[in-house]
């Protein structure tokens, strides 16, 4: 087979990058042990209720301006801490978003935010995000997860 001195090299230009690249997250991965940042804390998925963090779901005030959100998802309810479904974070916050599911893998998406998150069971999921728009936000489950997946939504109301 004849090829072309170019072909040649940028055949060893792609393949050398895809070496390179193996090469480089194979060693965080396996040598330095990178993960994603949502598999560091676990719990027993049948348990998650009797967790210090998911005891009392809701929006915990924790320092200046600075607030806790904690959320148990199961199909297909977001609880929140009431039946509404409603979180109020005045404008400005820093909240730390913490979420698990109890039974199946969900979603968990605060629209029109960079909250975006997978829940899978066993694992906990935080995501840190400051509000610095007044608005109407919906939490939504972009993991399709049975036959409610469309009904598993929150509301979140930042306000003035
Ligand atoms: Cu939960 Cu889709």
């Amino acid at each position: 087979m004849n090829m072309h001195k170019y072909e040649k090299i940028w055949l060893l230009l792609g393949s050398g990058t895809l070496l390179v690249f193996l090469i480089v997250v194979g060693i965080s991965a396996f040598y330095m042990g990178s993960k994603p940042p949502s598999c560091a804390v676990t719990l027993d998925p049948e348990r998650v209720t009797e967790h210090t963090l998911f005891k009392e779901p809701g929006l915990k005030e924790i320092g200046d301006n600075e607030y806790q959100l904690t959320i148990v998802s199961s199909a297909f309810n977001y609880d929140v801490g009431n039946d509404e479904k409603l979180i109020q974070i005045p404008k400005g916050a820093t909240v730390h978003v913490s979420s698990t599911t109890t039974d199946v893998i969900h979603g968990f998406e605060i629209a029109g935010t960079n909250v975006n998150m997978m829940l899978e069971p066993g694992y906990i999921s935080t995501y840190t995000n400051t509000f610095k728009n007044a608005g109407t936000y919906t939490l939504v489950c972009n993991e399709y997860c049975g036959i409610g997946h469309h009904l598993m939504a929150a509301t979140i109301e930042v306000i003035e």
